[in-house]
């Protein structure tokens, strides 16, 4: 039987009740498969531990999840600890140090959940947004001078390399080339952004020459928020820079009804080191240890592992008990239910358990 060394990193707010969530719904599909084991680690990392040691993690945090086949991630971020040191405590050394360079963001409408968009529904929504992982304004270049002076500057640099370029748009063209559509959007700002963004685009279309059955077009980001807004069945799988899929996949995981289902995979495509699965949403300060918290979306992004591990009929098993769930109505109070995170967890244990 083949098991998988998974860590768990419930951290901050929420994200022990999600994650605690996610293993409940892993050990049923455990169960209900018989042809796999997760053999799961708990490291204690987050804004606890930076309390009492001023570290987010230890120094040696990377080397300690190097053997792990992946990396299942709760959130960061706590009111008493800047989120800039939160952020690049924790969550950045993982993503950079594993050279996590492609974000994967699936958006669909799930059954019984409301977009705010009137007359969308399941089906009619149905993306992937790659967001470049490793370069942009996130890549921590940059300074102050002058600090408190007048005159002082800050400089948020944004890095764009044909290494990390090329390596992301091979990503997107690929996994558009999986999809039945056969469709990416490769989005830019290289009317205002002259150099980096023209390179975007440049690169694009010699990528695309590598996937003649792939169509493709190009987007401005700003544009690309109408129409994500107002024609969502015009799009299919999406690729932009860092910042940009950022906030894209904000917009497209409030489209899709709520941030609590949206997840998202940090992964390295050649497998050198650990991918990293989390829901998108943050540390959620505002519903802590209310126990409404949603754990649709650290489902879904369980779904994700799985499917990297290799895992894709516990994938889809674990995706449609999700949707038998929601399409039943069984629904935290963000996407407009009553049920909490408990009762949630368990109808999706028992939709495993039923399933065939
Ligand atoms: P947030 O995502 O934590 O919350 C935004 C809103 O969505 C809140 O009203 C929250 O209650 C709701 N929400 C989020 N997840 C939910 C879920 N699973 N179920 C139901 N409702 C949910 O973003 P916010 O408030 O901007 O940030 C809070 C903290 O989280 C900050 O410290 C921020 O830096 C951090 N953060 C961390 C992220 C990460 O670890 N990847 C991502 C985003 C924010
Ligand atoms: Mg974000």
């Amino acid at each position: 039987m083949q098991t998988y060394k998974i860590a768990a990193i419930p951290a901050d707010g929420i994200g022990p009740e999600v994650i605690a969530a996610g293993l409940q719904a892993l050990e049923a599909l455990e169960r209900r498969e018989g042809t796999f084991k997760l053999d799961v680690t708990h490291f204690d990392w987050g804004s606890d531990y930076y309390k009492r040691t001023g570290m987010m993690m230890p120094a040696d945090g990377t080397a300690q999840l190097k053997p792990f086949d992946a990396i299942f991630f709760g959130a960061v971020g706590a009111p008493d600890v800047p989120d800039h040191i939160t952020l690049w405590g924790l969550r950045l050394p993982i993503c950079q140090g594993f050279d996590q360079y492609a974000n994967v963001r699936p958006t669909r409408i799930l059954p019984g959940i409301q977009s705010p968009l009137s007359g969308v529904g399941p089906g009619d929504l149905d993306w992937v947004i790659v967001r470049e992982n490793s370069e942009g304004e996130y890549s921590g270049h940059g300074g102050r001078a002058h600090r408190g002076l007048p005159e002082e500057v800050g400089t948020e640099v944004a890095i764009f390399t044909r290494v990390g370029v090329t390596r992301i748009m091979r990503y997107a063209f690929r996994l558009a080339q999986a999809r039945p559509r056969k469709f990416l959007t490769v989005v830019t700002k290289s009317n205002a952004q002259r150099h980096g963004m023209v390179m975007w685009d440049e690169i694009a279309a010699e990528v695309a020459l590598e996937f003649p059955d792939v169509t493709w077009d190009k987007m401005l980001v700003d544009a690309m928020t109408v129409r994500m807004t107002l024609k969502p069945r015009s799009l299919d799988t999406i690729v932009a820079t860092n910042l940009h899929a950022d906030i894209l996949s904000d917009l497209a995981g409030a489209l899709a009804g709520s941030l609590g289902v949206a997840p998202t995979a940090n992964i390295d495509p050649e497998r050198r080191f650990p991918s990293m699965f989390e829901p998108i949403h943050g540390s959620a300060f505002d519903i802590t240890g209310k126990g409404i918290a949603n754990p649709v979306a650290t489902f879904w992004t369980a779904a994700q592992m799985l499917e990297h591990l290799g895992e894709s009929k516990a994938a889809a098993r674990l995706m449609h008990a999700v949707e038998a769930v929601t399409g039943a109505g069984v629904r935290t109070p963000d996407v407009g239910g009553t049920a909490t995170t408990k009762e949630v967890t368990e109808a999706v244990c028992e939709a495993i358990r039923g399933s065939n």
